[in-house]
């Protein structure tokens, strides 16, 4: 098999670089280890930056997230009961869109289906060859069998446990890691949202959010010990944590009795790798880098990786200019290590540290009734939240 750029992964970034490449004339394969029904099966976070819903809408994917997609123009962060309310649009002149990162997919593989895009199912990416070259090779197995695609370019969309990223040789990579020493406790429920904005709820318990895909369903979730077993978390017991951690008057507003559809235990990790391209070879989305979902960052860097990426590509193949070629890693990691800080600041401020002494436990009050009472700091958590410029 042959192509321009093949794509290892069908996750939101492989399937938009697709998609964004179509669009542009130019010709790629994805291939997907598991099969679509698996992917779309996946429960992820929910909140779009304003650019990540241009580049969706560039993409002609927008139909439905423009139909059924809330405008967010705030958010709120609670201390016990102290509430404070960020005016996202106020602050910015932008909202954020709530749209599950499930239906992102759903609506990327619909479009590459209605474009006839190739993608592979069920194909497993054993070997990366020849980076170095301009003919670089992906080696994927299907059905006990093994296939080559050669390429002018790979795309490493295959997520934190692909093997893209290890295809670029040790002495070359640098890997950044913090792991944090709990998790996130996630239950998808079909109920009306507590409240109508996002809640990130700080309190002695442990971290607690109140988020949400529609009218119709919530989400939320609780911080917990890395240990913590799902089979020991029936509903009610998460209901009754999460009460104990979010204000008196929204947990009022909690509707527990819904169905559950879905309950996961998700570890934090933040995590960058350098560079981002080697040769005919570039890492795009969670290969590349891990946020903690605190700030609901971890698509909306996929979707500039991509943006980047595809800027790059479309230059090489229809102008003839290597320039963003050359510069991909250097402006993609830009944002991604500003990103990265927003992250890591929102969890370190929000979360209960096991190791936190009495010292630290006061200045992440200090932090909290700072960003109450300075417009300067709430407007550049607003910034950060609703997505720094590409
Ligand atoms: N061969 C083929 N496909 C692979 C291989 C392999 N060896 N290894 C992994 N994959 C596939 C996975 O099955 C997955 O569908 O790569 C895909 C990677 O998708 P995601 O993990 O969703 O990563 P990405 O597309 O970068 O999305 C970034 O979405 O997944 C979330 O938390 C993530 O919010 C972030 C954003
Ligand atoms: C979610 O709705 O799943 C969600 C929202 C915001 C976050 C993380 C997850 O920061």
């Amino acid at each position: 098999m042959k192509t321009q750029v093949a794509i290892v992964g069908g996750g939101p970034a492989g399937l938009l670089l697709s998609q964004l490449l179509d669009l542009s004339g130019i010709d790629s394969i994805v291939i997907e280890r598991r099969s679509r029904d698996y992917v779309l099966g996946r429960i992820r976070a929910g909140v779009l930056e304003a650019g990540t819903v241009g580049l969706l809408r560039e993409a002609g994917v927008s139909d439905r997230m423009d139909r059924d997609g809330q405008t967010h123009d705030g958010f709120e962060i609670s201390w016990h009961d102290e509430r404070l309310r960020i005016d996202l649009a106020g602050m910015t002149g932008k909202p954020v869109t709530v749209y599950g990162q499930t239906e992102v997919t759903r609506d990327l593989y619909t479009a590459r289906d209605e474009r006839g895009g190739e993608i592979i199912h069920e194909a497993e990416v054993v070997r990366i060859e020849s980076t170095e070259s301009d003919r670089p090779i992906v080696v994927f197995e299907k059905n006990g069998e093994e296939h080559r695609i050669e390429a002018r370019f790979i795309a490493g969309c295959d997520g934190f446990h692909g093997p893209c990223r290890r295809a670029i040789p040790e002495g070359v990579r640098r890997e950044f890691v913090r792991e944090y020493p709990f998790g996130w406790l996630g239950l998808l429920s079909r109920s009306k949202p507590a409240n109508s904005e996002l809640i990130y709820a700080a309190h002695e318990r442990g971290f607690g959010l109140c988020s949400m895909r529609s009218d119709a369903v919530s989400r939320y979730y609780v911080q917990v010990p890395l240990t913590e077993k799902l089979e020991d978390w029936p509903a009610d017991r998460f209901w009754d944590e999460l009460k104990r951690r979010i204000p008196v008057d929204v947990a009022s507003q909690l509707q527990s009795d819904g169905e559950v559809l879905e309950m996961s235990v998700a570890p934090l990790r933040s995590f960058v790798s350098e560079p981002l391209r080697h040769g005919s070879l570039f890492l795009a989305g969670d290969s590349g880098h891990i946020v903690p979902p605190t700030g609901a960052k971890g698509l909306n860097l996929a979707a500039s990786d991509i943006f980047y990426l595809h800027r790059a590509l479309d230059a090489f193949f229809n102008s003839a200019s290597n320039e963003g070629i050359v510069n991909y890693s250097a402006k993609a990691l830009s944002r991604v290590w500003k990103s990265e800080r927003f992250s890591w600041w929102m969890t370190s401020i929000l979360h209960d540290f096991p190791e936190m002494n009495a010292f630290e436990k006061r200045m992440q009050k200090a932090e909290f009734d700072y960003l109450a009472q300075s417009e300067a700091a709430q407007r550049s958590l607003a910034e950060n939240y609703v997505g720094l410029p590409y």
